[in-house]
């Protein structure tokens, strides 16, 4: 089959590398010329594991080509994908439509033959309408089918995510439209991952409401972390012991310091949103939201108290700054409400995230970056652990203890183990979990900030 894939962001390029893969011919349409030029030249726009050899092999094979003018792929096409940014609308959380909005009036404009256009995007409720009203309103007599096929890919794991799915929902009730969409998935269900056909409405919903779900787990968990903290639980083990049961399940059971990223934040705010303009109340989606905003404060005084309280002079090593491991995606990174607070009480931070920093100088110029993990934590007052990246799990300890000007370390996602950390004589502060000391060498100042 013959693609146009509208967007090439995280979600587009993974999306267009993967169907290249599957033996379709897809050309990666964006507007961001700079984007499609680094392509054209072989260098990734994002990082994302995987992918540059995906993408390289699929050119190289003459499955995948990439353009700035969507008029050409958008006639040659049979699938026209919309995987354009819906960002929160500035000002009241609403999804911003505009972009998607402006790609249908574009190939409403180039639409030639019977094709089936898919939103990719995460969308309201609604929006598929909209965009075929746009389409046939611009082009009364196009053959066209409009399509909603949400996309559920984690950035990280975001081609693995795209060719092992839990399961692929596509919303139409239109009879070519499927043929083409099981044509476009077939590689996939011969792998027995589900399809779920629905209309196109509970397609677009089921969205949001997975989003508002997995935000949710996050949440609960969390604020039954504050709790561990407060009886003297460990959440670690609270976590597994209601994850194994199988209603509830062991995944999205992790405390941190607050869920961020390029979707569960805004996807949360949107469907609020939604919810409003139907007058049906979602007051558990409006809880998480104030409740995630205020985690990611708590953390920001989590990490002044395992200080002492006053960070005025105080040297903080940061490492993770990214919203999560695996991805230099840092939107709506914990980091960007946790790192501000800490400068603003008078710590200076020296970081260091192993893809994020490019992106994180440009939303947090204030920081001192650092070359790799021990740069960072040399001379500094303590060590704060932010995003799990794999190189953090394996730190030297031995290193980090003699080159920290204090023993302090403040884990905000459970990295470590409480024993193994008092043992290579770290005061030890993690999520859920009563802060340690080394019973033997502690000094009378590191047993006041345990
Ligand atoms: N990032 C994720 O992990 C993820 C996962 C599932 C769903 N989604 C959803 O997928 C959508 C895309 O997300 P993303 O993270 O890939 O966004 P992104 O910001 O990384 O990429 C969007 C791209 O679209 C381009 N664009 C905008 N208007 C265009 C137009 N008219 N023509 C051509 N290109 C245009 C932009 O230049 C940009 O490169 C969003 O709705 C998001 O909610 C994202």
């Amino acid at each position: 089959m013959r693609v146009a894939m509208i967007g090439t962001g995280y979600v587009g390029l993974v999306s267009g590398a993967c169907f290249a893969d599957f033996g379709h011919h897809v050309v990666c349409v964006d507007k961001d010329a700079d984007k499609i030029a680094a392509l054209s030249r072989g260098e990734l726009p994002i990082f994302e594991p995987g992918l540059p050899a995906l993408v390289q092999s699929n050119v190289r094979e003459g499955r995948l080509a990439f353009a700035t003018e969507l008029a050409g792929p958008v006639s040659q096409a049979d699938a026209v994908f919309i995987a354009v940014g819906t960002p929160s609308r500035r000002g009241d959380g609403h999804a911003d439509l505009s972009y998607v909005y402006a790609a249908a009036r574009e190939i409403a404009a180039t639409l030639d033959g019977f094709t089936v256009v898919i939103t990719k995007s995460t969308v309201p409720v609604g929006t598929g309408d909209e965009v075929e009203r746009i389409i046939r309103e611009a082009r009364p007599q196009a053959d066209v089918a409009v399509v909603s096929n949400p996309e559920f890919l984690r950035e990280g794991a975001a081609i693995r995510d795209f060719k092992h799915p839990d399961r692929i929902v596509v919303g139409t009730e239109d009879e070519r439209a499927r043929e083409v969409m099981a044509e476009l998935y077939r590689p996939l269900y011969l792998n027995a991952a589900p399809i779920l056909y629905t209309d196109r409405r509970t397609a677009e919903l089921i969205k949001y409401a997975a989003n508002a779900y997995l935000a949710t787990k996050i949440t609960f968990i969390n604020e039954i972390a504050e709790l561990c903290e407060r009886v003297g639980a460990d959440v670690q083990e609270v976590a597994r012991g209601i994850g194994l049961d199988n209603r509830i399940g062991t995944k999205f059971l992790h405390a941190g310091p607050g869920f961020g990223g390029s979707c569960l934040p805004k996807d949360a705010l949107a469907l609020i949103k939604i919810g409003h303009d139907h007058e049906a109340s979602l007051r558990i989606v409006e809880t998480i939201v104030a409740v995630n905003d205020q985690r990611k404060r708590a953390m920001g005084r989590k990490v002044a108290a395992a200080l002492g309280g006053n960070l005025r002079g105080c040297t903080i090593a940061v490492l993770g700054l990214a919203f999560k491991p695996n991805t230099d995606d840092m939107r709506e990174s914990p980091s960007l409400s946790i790192l501000p607070l800490l400068t603003e009480a008078g710590a200076t931070i020296r970081a260091f995230d192993p893809e994020g920093m490019g992106e994180a100088k440009k939303l947090l110029p204030d920081l001192d970056y650092c070359g790799d993990a021990y740069q960072a934590i040399e001379g500094a007052d303590a060590l704060v652990l932010l995003t799990e990246w794999n190189e953090f799990r394996a730190l030297d300890l031995t290193r980090v203890r003699s080159l920290l000007r204090a023993p302090v370390v403040i884990d905000l996602r459970n990295i470590y183990q409480p024993e193994e950390m008092t043992a290579a004589g770290f005061v030890y502060h993690s999520i859920g979990r009563a802060a340690v000391a080394p019973p033997a060498e502690i000094s009378p100042s590191l047993r006041a900030i345990a």
